[in-house]
């Protein structure tokens, strides 16, 4: 497979092009950075991605929204399937990428973890067992995320809110007089140090406390998760897709 790895000199980004050339693919790093290799490929300027993606089997985006739009829309103009692990998207941003997904197939994950997945089951299952029970959700990243809060959080206090069938009032932070109003879901954001990723969902009510947690040990689970992706993608028609549909298919 030809893979095509944007912001290729990020910490994510340069995951995924030394998950690419593991597994063998033929990889095209492609970064703003004037010259370097990464994973022992020549860094490839963004100008030249129309050339570069002819003959591409899949693209793969760990950038900022406004690039990660710019490729994914060259990607779809060249048919080339596109995997997007960037978050922070604006409604304007994503509206972007769904148009490239009416002419390639288009596959976005706020994170590409299978304990994430998982994660998720499980804090839909919560929430419709423990109704009425508060909910507070704290996620932690390294210093230099830019978004927050994070993608994977917006994913968790979405699946909360379809459990519970209701819109919970997202309360960011709390301080001085400031009590918990019933229907309220805490979110809490810490940025330290190198923390590739920690999310934790504490439900609480009638004298316990249940916390569900994940926590990423290295960018390597992102990276590999992107990859399966970008294995499964191309073949499927233009349109959009979730990581669900990898794991769901049997991808491995
Ligand atoms: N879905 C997931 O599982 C997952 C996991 C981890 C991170 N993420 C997300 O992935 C994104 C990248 O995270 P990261 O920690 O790898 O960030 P990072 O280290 O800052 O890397 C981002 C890269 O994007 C490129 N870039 C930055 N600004 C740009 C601009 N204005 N125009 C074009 N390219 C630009 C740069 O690459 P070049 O200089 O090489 O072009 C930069 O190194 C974030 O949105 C983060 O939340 C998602």
């Amino acid at each position: 497979m030809k893979v095509v790895v944007t912001g290729a000199t990020g910490r994510t980004g340069g995951e995924v092009a030394r998950e690419v050339a593991e597994r063998d693919h033929d990889l095209v790093p492609v970064s703003r950075e004037p010259a370097g290799t990464v994973a022992g490929a020549d860094l490839q300027p963004p100008e030249d991605l129309p050339a570069l993606l002819d003959g591409a089997d899949a693209l793969v985006d760990f950038t900022v929204p406004v690039a990660s739009g710019e490729y994914v829309a060259e990607a779809a103009d060249a048919g080339v399937p596109a995997v997007v692990g960037t978050t922070g998207f604006d409604d304007e941003g994503l509206a972007t990428l769904h148009e490239a997904a009416e002419s390639a197939p288009v596959l976005k994950a706020s994170n590409f973890a299978r304990g994430v997945h998982a994660l998720l089951s499980v804090v839909r299952e919560a929430a419709t067992a423990l109704p009425g029970y508060d909910v507070e959700l704290t996620e932690t990243h390294h210093n230099g995320k830019r978004d927050a809060p994070s993608g994977t959080a917006n994913t968790l206090l979405d699946e909360l809110d379809d459990a519970r069938g209701e819109a919970l009032d997202r309360t960011y932070g709390r301080e001085g007089e400031d009590p918990r109003e019933p229907g309220q879901v805490g979110v809490h954001v810490r940025r330290a140090g190198n923390v590739r990723g920690e999310h934790e969902v504490m439900f609480a009510d009638n004298d316990e406390v249940l916390s569900l947690t994940h926590r990423a040990e290295s960018r390597g689970v992102f990276a590999a998760g992107a990859v399966d992706a970008a294995e499964w993608l191309p073949g499927h028609e233009a349109g959009w897709y979730e990581f669900g549909d990898v794991i769901g298919d049997g991808g491995d």
